[in-house]
């Protein structure tokens, strides 16, 4: 009887007529699984049985195939070929090897470019891209659309039932292009009419097109908007931003709508985002299982102290993952750099250990795989200096591939001591952040800097970095999630609001929360213009405060604020308040002609707190102190970690990361046990324990 009904409900499962528990794509008592790509089409299929064999010898536990094979997949309209892939997978199979398919939709065949040359992406000066490269056919072109769709049916077919197969990667890397195609326009101006209920009245005040004479009389009339356009109207190129976002998740959506036609629930879809954290799409697409990230450290940055450029910068991996996993409740990496690459401004070997290092700090996260970009260094095309897990022998393990093995072994060593009833540690959940973010902000203050000292990403990361020098789990998320399970959320020149988020944030507050705005934050309508009112006057009720003005400066005469008789610098933004009597002034500016005026504003409401922070510091120095008072309201305990050290825990295991630029001591408790490194982590070194 129980088996009838185990096998009645995995029926179910698999025909998708209940929805899993999304962590079941990747069993929990494996923590995590490690994977690389490979181009069977790239490589003499004499030598497939003998590569796929290293890696699975070398504990790698997936491959990845078919990304950018269009030509090799259907080198002929209508004419496919398989078998290439058939015997590819079979070999993976025989080797132990899960399988990720793509979509191959970031190279088109020629025959497909040649019979429509109008699928090719436009530039703004009206030249088209060509074959030759890669990712030049244009997501909003009907054509390409189209022959995409028909390809993925077929691999789909084919593939979709295949249990070697374990899931898809939709597209590469899908980006948000400035594309001039026709399609791409009339797309737009649909997509338009639709947001404006086809009232080109609409549009007009909208885009506040009284201005400089700009009035549309059709939808027809509307074009691009032109970046080389000195004074380019700022609503249209804020809508344009959203379409182009909206483009590219739909098209990615009708792939995984194909796909889905023919697949089985076990396999899961999704893409490999760079962790542009201004391209808008991510996340947009509504018919993916999970999203994944790419991820490259060491490529010409300069990372923390005299060899901070062979390990990176350290928030460059804990911001994806807390970025990525609130998307879709789980996240895995589906690049990470397996040495040097060969597109950076310098491309430096990484520290010995770095490889290791990003590993871990991928796992730290909470993810559920990685896999690396590539198994083998090419020897032809556009990628011959990028390293690989083997050489350009094709056999011998490359500096990095030993410390993937590394960390595989590891990992296996982990997986014999995972308890699943392990719980994260109190301390560790009371400090639980939320960042709010909507990349519509960002692009508003791109295109109205009002000084070329303002950086969007920087002044988000002057609240990330202390959060994770406190040992502070963050999740980033969007203004549909549920923010109540955060006793602190941060919403970093959150400029574009409504009365429904001021609501929000008001009983967010009300409720018990500690609510903190940085500058910038509410002085514009989601149409990115500025309310009929005295300037920040839709935020006067929630903070306590009345804005006098905002000040900019140069960096030959910063400004001063103290608190706490400590004196902060400034130069990019600051704003000045009159506030209520009941709200209380932390921080004020000490010099030029606003001396004592607030700067920094915090005031009770309900059970919780606003604190309002409105002034950007040079050295976000300013940002961290607040927070520690914000903290400190509900007596939550925080670490105090050095720039590039951070700790995460998942699963019972903690996990510390050192990217420099010392040896440190990390401070663990008596309850903790070490499986991996010392308490002492060197430079490039991680630490791993249970607890
Ligand atoms: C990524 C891309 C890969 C490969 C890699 C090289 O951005 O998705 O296909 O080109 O860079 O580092």
């Amino acid at each position: 009887m129980i088996r009838v009904f185990c096998i009645v409900i995995s029926l179910c499962i698999s025909w998708g007529l209940i929805a899993r528990d999304k962590k079941e794509f990747f069993p929990k008592k494996n923590l995590t699984t490690v994977g690389a790509y490979y181009y069977p089409e790239h490589w003499d299929e004499s030598q497939w049985d003998r590569d796929l064999r290293k890696m699975s010898e070398m504990g790698f536990e997936f491959t990845h195939f078919a990304e950018f094979a269009w030509a090799q997949l259907e080198p002929e309209e209508g004419k496919y070929d398989f078998a290439w892939l058939d015997k590819a997978i079979a070999i993976a199979a025989k080797h132990n090897l899960k399988v990720i398919l793509c979509t191959s939709t970031a190279t088109p065949p020629v025959w497909l470019t040649r019979k429509h040359p109008e699928i090719l992406i436009k530039n703004e000066n009206g030249t088209t891209v060509d074959h030759g490269a890669r990712q030049h056919a244009s997501f909003s072109s009907t054509f390409y659309r189209q022959y995409s769709l028909k390809m993925i049916a077929e691999l789909a077919k084919r593939y979709g039932k295949d249990s070697r197969v374990m899931g898809w990667q939709l597209d590469n890397e899908p980006g948000v292009r400035q594309d001039y195609n026709t399609d791409a326009l009339l797309r737009f101006r649909s997509f338009l009419r639709n947001k404006y209920n086809n009232q080109i009245q609409e549009l007009n005040k909208a885009w506040g097109t009284a201005f400089w004479s700009q009035i549309y009389s059709s939808f027809d009339q509307i074009n691009f908007p032109l970046p080389s356009n000195w004074g380019q109207n700022p609503h249209q190129m804020l809508d344009y931003r959203r379409f182009t976002a909206y483009e590219s998740a739909s098209f990615l959506d009708e792939q995984a709508a194909e796909i889905r036609k023919y697949s089985t629930s076990e396999q899961w879809i999704t893409s490999n985002y760079i962790p542009d954290y201004w391209a808008g799409h991510i996340g947009k697409s509504k018919l993916f299982d999970f999203y994944s990230y790419t991820r490259y450290i060491v490529s010409g940055g300069l990372g923390i102290g005299q060899k901070g450029y062979r390990i990176g910068d350290p928030m460059l991996i804990p911001f994806a993952n807390d970025y990525f996993r609130p998307i879709g409740g789980m996240y895995g990496v589906m690049e990470l750099q397996p040495g040097q690459v060969n597109w950076g401004t310098v491309n430096p070997q990484p520290y010995p250990g770095a490889v290791r290092l990003w590993l871990w700090s991928v796992f730290a996260g909470g993810s559920d795989f990685t896999c690396t970009y590539r198994f083998r260094q090419p020897i032809y095309g556009d990628e011959q200096y990028h390293a690989g897990i083997v050489g350009t022998d094709g056999v011998t393990p490359s500096r990095g591939g030993l410390e993937y093995q590394q960390f595989i072994t590891d990992i296996a060593k982990l997986r014999k001591l995972y308890n699943p009833k392990a719980q994260l540690p109190a301390e560790y959940t009371k400090r639980k952040t939320a960042i709010l973010h909507n990349v519509d902000n960002t692009w508003s203050m791109s295109k109205q800097k009002q000084t070329v000292e303002w950086n969007t990403d920087n002044h988000i990361q002057k609240y990330y970095k202390p959060l994770k020098s406190f040992g502070a789990p963050v999740d980033v998320v969007n203004e549909e999630a549920d923010w109540n399970k955060y006793p602190v959320l941060i919403a970093p020149a959150y400029q574009l609001v409504d009365d429904q988020l001021i609501e929000k944030w008001t009983n967010y507050a009300k409720q018990g929360g500690h609510l903190v705005l940085s500058c910038r934050s509410g002085q514009k309508d989601r149409f990115d213009r500025l309310f009929e009112m005295p300037f920040g006057g839709k935020m006067v009720n929630l903070i306590g405060a009345k804005m006098d003005f905002f000040d900019l400066l140069v960096p030959s005469d910063p400004g001063t604020v103290q608190m706490n008789e400590k004196n902060y610098p400034w130069v990019s933004w600051g704003e000045v308040f009159t506030p209520d009597s009941q709200t209380e002034v932390w921080g004020t500016y000490v010099n030029d002609f606003y001396a004592g005026k607030a700067a920094v504003l915090h005031r009770k409401l309900g059970k919780g707190s606003v604190t309002y922070i409105g002034v950007d510091s040079s050295d976000g120095s300013l940002e961290k102190d607040v927070l520690k008072r914000v903290y400190a309201l509900n007596g939550t305990s925080l670490m105090n970690l050095p720039q590039g050290v951070w700790m995460e825990y998942r699963d019972g295991f903690g996990i510390a990361v050192n990217y420099g630029p010392e040896a440190f001591e990390f401070p663990l408790n008596n309850k903790a046990r070490i499986v991996i490194g010392e308490k002492k982590i060197p430079l490039a070194g991680v630490l791993v324990w249970e607890e």
